[in-house]
Formats: structure tokens, sequence, C-alpha cells
């Protein structure tokens, strides 16, 4: 019998509603299949930030390395100054964890709606860089509250932290039918970074000639995620970039109520094991406005369950995941206005996956 040991984080608001029934769909997932899974909660987030003043302590971050991977809901409440729990609970959690590999598909699947008038055939993924650019906190501010206040967040560009970050979207491009990447930055502007990308980008693809690559500017990547978001297939860019781009791409696929996201540390040990958890987690915040009320779409949780059954090797359990996400998708337009609570949702997602 296989173990999988999963580190549970729902944290914040809808979050928590959301946790519930990606644990739930995951069981069923596993029933069939000889594997134990052990849960153990984490209570993280505003909650603990105001009954104790910690956020992450170092005991948590050891205990988390423990598990196989992360489940996480949502981080985020208006009751905590804006910026504490985003920099010293989920972004330390990618960094300590050296989760570069952001993934972040963008699939249009049938039966949803897209705002898009003629979206066509979507099927994409973001490989977002998840542990350097301006997320690494490195700047300041002199003169604050004067006018003559000057503010820098410096953006970090290491050629490692690239370089992992493009063979991974390689290797994920290759075993793609279309074998695409679209390298997305802004060289004619951030000249020093948009050229190491570039140039990382072209001595990979020497490794790889069978992998077109095609370079954007990401204010044009912007426009055709808008009217041809079908020419993309693997999108590789940087942390800021690829956290904007994929809220876009979250919308023209449905919304953010079933964008996935997986923070992944590739890496293995001599012995083949990873050397660190990855993180799985909806690419939506804890939508305080709604939380508590049953009203949360569970989807995205659920498919970031799939990302993370087929991170720990477990394609199969996976695939019966996005098969019933898109069984349950495809029957949407057909419940004519029936709104179904998370519970609900997440229930006959569960009862899809046993079969
Ligand atoms: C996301 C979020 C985070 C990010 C915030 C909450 C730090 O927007 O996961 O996309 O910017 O990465
Ligand atoms: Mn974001």
């Amino acid at each position: 019998t296989r173990t999988l040991d999963l580190a549970v984080i729902p944290g914040d608001g809808i979050g928590i509603e959301v946790v519930e029934q990606g644990l739930l769909v995951l069981d069923a997932a596993l029933a069939g299949e000889d594997v134990t899974v052990r849960t153990a909660d984490f209570n993280l987030g505003a909650a603990r930030y105001h009954a104790t003043g910690d956020t992450l302590t170092e005991a948590d971050l050891e205990a988390i390395r423990t598990h196989d991977a992360i489940l996480l809901g949502a981080i985020g409440d208006p009751s905590v100054p804006s910026g504490v729990l985003e920099r010293e609970l989920l972004l330390r959690l990618r960094f300590t964890l050296d989760h570069y590999v952001n993934l972040r598909p963008g699939r249009l699947y049938p039966g949803v709606a897209s705002p898009l008038a003629n979206p066509g055939e979507v099927d994409f993924v973001v490989v977002r860089e998840g542990t350097e650019g301006p997320y690494v906190g490195n700047g300041g501010a002199i003169r604050v509250g004067t006018p003559h206040e000057v503010a820098t967040e410096v953006s970090v560009n290491t050629a490692f932290g690239i370089e992992r970050v493009v063979r991974d979207a390689f290797a994920r491009a290759a075993v793609r039918p279309r074998k695409k990447i679209s390298l997305v930055h802004k060289h004619n502007v951030l000249v020093h970074a948009g050229h190491l990308w570039r140039r990382t980008v072209d001595a990979v693809n020497a490794e790889y000639p069978d992998v077109t690559v095609e370079y954007m500017h990401v204010d044009a990547a912007t426009i055709y995620l808008v009217t041809n978001p079908s020419r993309f297939d693997v999108i590789v860019t940087d942390n800021l970039f690829g956290d904007i781009l994929t809220d876009l791409a979250a919308a023209i696929t449905g919304g953010i109520g079933l964008a996935a996201s997986a923070n992944i540390n590739p890496d293995r040990d001599a012995n083949g094991k990873h050397v660190a958890p990855s993180m799985f987690e909806p690419v939506h915040g804890s939508a305080p406005d709604i939380a508590g009320q049953g009203k949360a779409d569970p989807t995205a949780t659920v498919l970031s369950v799939a990302l993370l059954l087929e991170h720990v090797g477990m394609p199969d359990a996976a695939a019966r995941v996005q098969a019933a996400v898109a069984a349950d998708l495809a029957e949407r337009p057909v419940l004519s206005g029936r709104v179904r609570s998370t519970a609900e949702i997440g229930k006959e997602l569960a009862a899809r996956v046993a079969g």
C-alpha cells in the first residue's frame, strides 16, 4: 500500500470550503487504488495571525516539508494589512520550498462559456517562473510620505533561475502535439532581463530542435490572448507577467472559478524522491465577499487536485478527476439556471469520479 501524505492548508474565506470538496474528490479518485491518503491540517492564515501573530513559523515549515504535497485553498483577508499574509505566508512557502515552476493551464472545456465571441480551441499551459522577478522583495522606499518619495521594486533574474524554468517549459512542450513555446517578456524596454530570457530560450531550443519558439512582448500577448488564444501552446514567462497573464487566461476560459494551478519543485534527490513538496491551489483568492455562503465553485481546486495526482505519479487518478470535471462542465448549460452550492458540486464530482 502506498501512502499519500498531504499537508492541507485551507487558509481563509472560501479556501476552507473549496478544499473540503477537493479532498472529497481526491478520496473518490483513489478509492479503487491501493493508496492510503493521510492528511494533516495546518491552521495558517488570518485566524492564526490574529490569534498568535504568526504567519508561518519555522516549525510549520519543517512539518510541512515532510509531506508528499500541499493542498492550499486561499490566503488573505481584509482584516490583515495588505501584503502580510501574501508575502510572509504564500510567497514564503513558494520561495522556501523552491517552487520555481508555477504551472497554470488555460483550457476552455466544452460547454463552458467564454466572454470571447469566437474563442476557438483553447488549450495552453502557462509556465510562470515562481521564485524570482519583482516578487523577491528587493527594493525599498526613501523620503516616504514626502513629494520626493522614491520607491523601487527590483526584478531579480538569474541565469540559473531562468534556465531551470525554461528547461521545464521545453520538456512540457516536447510532449505536447503542437510542440510550441511562446516566450513572453518585454525585451524592448526591460533590456537586461529580457535578453537573458531570450538567450536562455535560444540555447535550450538548440537541444529541442523540434520545438518551435516564438517571442512575444507581454503587451502583445494580452491582445492575442483575447483575439486568438488558440495560437498558444506553452507560454513561458517571468513571475509578474505570468501572474497577470494567468488571470487573463482564466477570464477567457470560464473564469477564476475554474482556474487551477500548481507550484512545482520538480527536483529529485539521488533516490528519485522529490526534494520538497509541491503545492497545489486554485488561482482565485479567499473571496471574503462570498465566504461562508456555499457559493464558491470548487472546480478550480478539484482541477488543482488533478495536477497534484499527476505530480505524485498517479496519472490514472488524475485523468479520472479531469474527466469528471469535463463531464460536469459539459452538462452545466443544461442545468438551465439551477445554481448548485459548493458542496453539491463537490459531491456530484466525487460521484462521477467514483463512476
Ligand atoms: C496568485 C496571486 C499571488 C501572486 C498573490 C496573492 C501573492 O495573485 O497566486 O496569482 O501574485 O502570485
Ligand atoms: Mn495572481
